[in-house]
């Protein structure tokens, strides 16, 4: 593929007649088509006009390497991929790397149009409909201590919410531990790996939902995920490229803090995210519910619950699954009692 046409046609806001990208990329005319027609076909979306020329409207919705670096101004992540058709799960192919390849980059970036055993929290599975989400996972080598490593999920939860409020317009929210939602729904999972073999490193497996619709999901999920797509005025589609660069973009900034140690930093980035506080909440630990008012979050102690018994109860992420939102009387009317 002709990627300095791409390159050109990325520069021009009009259409470019024929003579014009001839001149300007030293190009016979039947090259010109030739390229144009091979860009078309990788799925760049091109149109042609038989007197103004050239005009491309789209990048394709593809990961193509060359378009996720184009611009992409980060230290770390995204810049090594690995772009996969199919695998069982990123994360599972991030470790296979990971042992395979010594001096396997950090921040290197495994993609996936499509996973068919994709991992979730607490042994869950998680459902990548092909082709209509991001499914990543970042291979981090750094040290961190462990009573911080928790920071990893906080600080991807982080600058996932970041990016889809300051890039894409939509209302993120943080729900402790790790998802991050929109208007009530899950939109993005996040899954932090640590082996005992591999000192100081980490695969953060990240689960984006782009472009379903409320039929892509199993009926089980219908209400309680969302996508970018069903959030978005007129429920428009987006290409994924477009969506991935500045997510990498974000991780990468919020990584360099994690780098730099920068806990109450992040930590109070992160809370802005957190509407939880004052909420009532149910959840699971330890085959036990628990129910309570939420008195604090923090990305490393955890939840700190006022059970319905009065008594303060604080709960770690990893020990915990179904976090629930109950109404707001529930307990209040207990205390009260
Ligand atoms: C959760 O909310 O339970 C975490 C879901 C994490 C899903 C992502 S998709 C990409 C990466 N590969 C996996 O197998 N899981 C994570």
């Amino acid at each position: 593929m002709n990627l300095e046409l791409i390159a050109y046609l990325k520069q021009q806001s009009q259409f470019t007649p024929v003579p014009v990208i001839e001149e300007k990329l030293k190009l016979e005319r039947d090259q010109v088509f030739t390229d144009v027609e091979a860009a078309i076909e990788q799925g760049y979306s091109i149109e042609f006009h038989p007197y103004l020329g050239v005009k491309l409207i789209d990048i394709p919705d593809k990961f193509l390497k060359h378009e996720i670096r184009d611009d992409l101004n980060t230290k770390n992540v995204g810049r090594k991929l690995k772009i996969f058709d199919q695998v069982t799960s990123t994360n599972e192919t991030a470790w296979e790397l990971i042992e395979s390849e010594q001096e396997l980059r950090d921040g290197t970036v495994v993609i996936a149009e499509s996973q068919t055993r994709g991992r979730g929290r607490m042994g869950r599975e998680w459902h990548s409909t092909p082709g209509a989400g991001l499914w990543l996972s970042v291979v981090l080598k750094c040290n961190v201590p462990p009573d911080k490593v928790t920071f990893l999920t906080a600080g991807a939860a982080l600058a996932i919410a970041n990016m889809l409020q300051q890039f894409i317009h939509l209302p993120a929210e943080i729900k402790w531990p790790n998802d991050v939602m929109i208007r009530g729904r899950k939109v993005c999972g996040i899954l932090v790996e640590a082996r005992s073999n591999q000192p100081n490193v980490f695969v953060l497996g990240i689960g984006m939902n782009v472009n379903q619709v409320r039929a892509d999901f199993p009926e089980s999920l219908r209400d309680t995920a969302t996508s970018l797509r069903l959030e978005r005025p007129g429920a428009r589609g987006m290409n994924r490229v477009r969506v991935l660069r500045p997510l990498l973009f974000y991780l990468d900034r919020i990584y360099t803090q994690i780098r730099k140690k920068k806990w109450d930093r992040l930590a109070e980035a992160w809370s802005e995210f957190v509407h939880m506080g004052g909420k009532h909440v149910s959840l699971q630990q330890g085959g036990q519910e628990l129910r309570g008012k939420v008195v604090r979050v923090h990305p490393a102690d955890g939840i700190t619950l006022k059970l319905e018994s009065g008594e303060e109860k604080t709960c770690s992420a990893e020990s915990v699954a179904n976090v629930r939102d109950l109404p707001s009387d529930s307990v209040d009317a207990e205390e009260n009692e």
